[in-house]
């Protein structure tokens, strides 16, 4: 399995989680890590050939990003217009990211219980993030469950510290992808009939 990441952050020397995750990724075996804020030209402009040949040599794509107003800083939305086009990730012929992976890294400023449905902020975070998962969708891709470190904007060392392990585990777990963790919950009650009987 190899994995891209693209990390959107608008200064990573003044990032404090998100650099912590980008280093330990960088160092991590079969990850591609990409600053896309110093591959961007300063002009947010990407050598579109070249994002699209590393997407074809990966087989998940990671986005990686704080949360800014309630989406991705507009580096990652610059990389997306550019680099997902049609006859590539939609369209006729627009097939070449199907079957990939699909995973959100995200750090948001406020706290856990902010993003619920009556919270300061609300919304799931899996409610904001839905443009990003219709985008997975549309190019054929597999959307993963988003790794979330929340109230990063005010984290201890030892709370970034800690958050990195986290992280790493997390995209290491082998049942990520909801398809094959349902197979396994299938072949458990099938294994084992009483568990049938138990859910029925
Ligand atoms: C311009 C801007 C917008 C932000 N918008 C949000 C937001 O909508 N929701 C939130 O929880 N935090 C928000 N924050 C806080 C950041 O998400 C937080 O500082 C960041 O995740 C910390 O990561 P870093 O240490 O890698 O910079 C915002 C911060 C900035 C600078």
């Amino acid at each position: 399995m190899k994995t891209l990441v693209l990390t959107a952050h608008p200064d990573l020397n003044k990032s404090r989680i998100n650099r912590a995750w980008f280093d330990a990724l960088s160092e991590a075996a079969d990850v591609t890590t990409r600053d896309l804020t110093a591959i961007g030209d300063g002009e947010l402009r990407f050598d579109i050939e070249a994002e699209q040949a590393l997407l074809l040599a990966h087989d998940r794509i990671v986005f990686q990003f704080p949360f800014y107003w309630y989406s991705a800083p507009p580096v990652m939305k610059a990389w997306m217009d550019q680099v997902l086009n049609y006859g590539f990730a939609y369209g006729p012929g627009g097939d070449k990211l199907k079957g990939r992976e699909f995973l959100i890294l995200v750090s948001t400023g406020g706290p856990e219980h902010s993003y619920h449905a009556g919270g300061y902020n609300n919304f799931t975070i899996a409610e904001f993030l839905k443009p990003f998962q219709q985008t997975a969708n549309l190019a054929g891709m597999t959307y993963l469950r988003p790794f979330v470190a929340h109230g990063m904007a005010v984290a201890t060392r030892e709370q970034i510290e800690e958050n990195v392990p986290l992280m790493l585990a997390y995209l290491s777990d082998p049942e990520l992808d909801p398809k094959v963790r349902q197979a396994r919950l299938l072949k458990q009650l099938e294994d084992d009939p009483s568990l049938a009987a138990a859910v029925s």
